[in-house]
């Protein structure tokens, strides 16, 4: 146990996580030429699209530190908030974490909130100053920051350049020097946490575990305890690029396991392995159920499609445990699911991998938070409306409870003004300000979820001319005034557009929808009248101007021309267009609410 070292690296997205983790592995030669990709430890083609790590992995590497080798975990976390759990996990599983600080950049909310997860869990934090090689670095100004920030000393702070491979020899006899070694007794009774799941559809689930007591064995009875389930480890072993199967995983070290189970939903993030002949008393603390924090429809664009969807859902669900749904069905869009996220992020991921993975295409609905509806019946029990049309009528209804959180917003002190109004446009209530440094502050509000979700953190890119940096955490619920706003195509209210809006911002928010609508809704032979509604009353409306006719002639042209455009929007995929009642919507128009600026 002596010589291994568990740590994680904290760092913003872009301050350079997968570009040092791939120096530590060319370092310590853990990875041969011909196995070297661009990015070793990103490996979701979606993942490297978007530049985000969306799954934690891990990865063993072997240090020989003046003549005695030292094996190291790498325990990867993921950069967005949308998986703030899983981050927490990886976490506890750690002794370390490397705070990878951008020279030119300095630190962010999101590292901040990680950094200090990583203090309330002991971990010992080797600060490093990435990217000193660019011109527009400030390593002193930098180095004060992150001095003020961890309470270190100057010359802990490690200057380092993962482009140019720069310090990394410093980071590693770091990691030896300063990481203390895994405590644990090897003789009790199995305690491992689960900090990681990946599906793999000829293996099943496997499990990314770090070992506290005891060891785990292959063929080994265990048992899950959150779950309460038990299982045979049918392969364990230690995690290089490629997987090393091994009779035992002893305490201290992480590893991998495979025991056959297919389900995503069977291993829970955080839950403790246990030995099932002899379980251990205590659990590894932390444990969470992860809950979906924002809910939208999904449906088909082709309602014979019901099907097909339902198949891909519940095979997403197999790899993807945080994603729930359940059917719903829409007077507009039909059958369908309604579905809950861990935020937008995911939202989209999921929305991608439908269309990706499983060539569906996709109708996502408006989507929102999850409130506490309570009658005038049952004023103690909630209704959890997670879908506008669940509402209760006004007249039924006593009072509405929405998600709060806790917002933690960084930014150069020339940009407070705006991010301030900003943010009480809102309904945020400032409960802190904090000079970190001279020209750097910290904003803490209180907030409602809701509000986040819908377009706030582009805003929020836009008042600070992208300088701030934003982090959240959930306080509960909180009472509110909420109203539901239903749009009118037609004299006709389209379901799936309906949005739960704070009564304050309704009117205003209402004419906003039906502007846009406008803009997205194409023209048609006849006239469109678009209306915002609050109950009967109609507080907005815009009109969808009629074609003129000639218009029309040429866009379809003669036969042939019609049959090629048809042939090629087949081959292209279906476009995002769904008809309800005789008007056609595109997809952005569900959306609309969510971007009105
Ligand atoms: P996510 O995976 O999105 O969280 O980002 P990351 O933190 O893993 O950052 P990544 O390693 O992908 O680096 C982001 C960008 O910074 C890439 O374009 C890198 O080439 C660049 N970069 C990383 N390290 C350095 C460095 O030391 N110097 C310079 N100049 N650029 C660097």
């Amino acid at each position: 146990m002596k010589n291994i070292r568990n740590f994680c690296i904290i760092a913003h997205i872009d301050h350079g996580k997968s570009t040092l983790a791939d120096r530590l592995l060319d370092f310590t030669k853990s990875v041969t030429e011909r196995e070297r990709k661009e990015q070793l430890l990103d490996n979701m083609d979606l993942e490297r699209e978007r530049g985000i790590t969306i799954k934690s992995h891990a990865i063993q590497m072997v240090y020989n530190y003046k003549g005695e080798d030292f094996v190291f975990n790498l325990i990867d976390t993921p950069g967005h908030v949308d998986f703030s759990y899983e981050v927490s996990r990886s976490i506890a599983a750690c002794e370390g974490a490397l705070l990878i600080v951008d020279a030119a950049q300095s630190i962010q909310a999101q590292t901040i909130s990680n950094l200090y997860l990583a203090l309330e869990n002991d971990l010992e934090i080797i600060p490093v100053l990435n990217k000193v090689d660019l011109l527009s670095a400030n390593p002193d100004e930098v180095t004060d920051d992150i001095v003020d920030l961890i309470g270190c000393k100057r010359e802990d702070v490690i200057r380092a350049s993962a482009k140019e491979g720069i310090g990394i020899e410093e980071i590693l006899n770091a990691i030896v020097e300063r990481v203390p070694a895994p405590k644990g007794d090897p003789d009790a009774p199995l305690r491992a946490l689960v900090f990681d799941s990946v599906y793999n559809p000829f293996r099943g689930i496997e499990t990314y575990f770090r070992v506290f007591d005891g060891s785990i064995k292959k063929g080994q009875n265990i048992k899950f305890v959150a779950t309460d389930k038990n299982y045979s480890a049918d392969e364990v072993g230690t995690l290089k690029l490629v997987q090393f199967p091994k009779k035992e995983i002893q305490a201290g070290d992480v590893g991998y396991l495979i025991t056959g189970i297919k389900n995503a939903k069977e291993v829970k993030v955080g839950d403790t392995i246990t030995d099932a002949n002899n379980p251990t008393k205590t659990a590894v603390a932390g444990f969470e159920d992860v809950k979906p924090m924002v809910f939208a429809g999904i449906y088909p664009v082709e309602t014979d499609e019901y099907e097909e969807l339902r198949t891909a859902m519940e095979k997403l669900q197999l790899n993807d445990a945080s994603l729930v749904f359940l059917p719903e069905s829409s007077a507009a869009l039909g059958f369908g699911f309604r579905c809950g996220f861990l935020g937008m992020l995911h939202l989209e991921i999921i929305q991608e991998r439908l269309e990706r993975e499983f060539d569906m295409t996709v109708i996502t609905t408006v989507p929102n938070v999850s409130y506490n509806a309570y009658t005038l019946k049952d004023k103690d029990k909630p209704i959890i409306v997670s879908n506008p049309s669940d509402l209760p009528e006004p007249t039924y209804l006593d009072r509405v409870e929405e998600p709060f959180i806790k917002a933690s917003i960084i930014t150069k002190s020339e940009f407070v003004g705006p991010v301030m109004s900003l943010c009480i446009e809102k309904r945020g209530q400032i409960t802190d300000q904090t000079y970190l440094t001279q020209d750097r502050v910290e904003l803490s509000f209180d907030m409602p979820l809701a509000e986040i979700v819908f377009d706030f953190y582009d805003r929020l890119k836009t008042v600070s001319k992208g300088y701030a940096s934003f982090d959240y955490s959930p306080i509960g619920m909180r009472k509110s005034k909420l109203v539901k706003v239903d749009v009118l195509l037609n004299g006709n209210t389209v379901d799936a557009l309906s949005a739960l809006l704070h009564v304050d911002n309704a009117y205003d928010i209402g004419k906003r929808i039906c502007e846009k609508l406008k803009e997205l809704i194409p023209r048609q032979q006849f006239d469109i009248p678009i209306q915002a509604a609050i109950g009967a009353k109609i507080i907005a409306r815009e009109t969808v101007k009629a074609l003129r006719k000639d218009v029309t002639a040429k866009c379809y042209g003669g036969d042939i021309s019609r049959k090629r455009k048809l042939l090629e929007k087949q081959k292209k995929g279906k476009k995002r267009m769904r008809q309800v009642g005789n008007v056609e919507i595109p997809q952005e128009a569900f959306m609309a609410v969510l971007k009105l600026n």
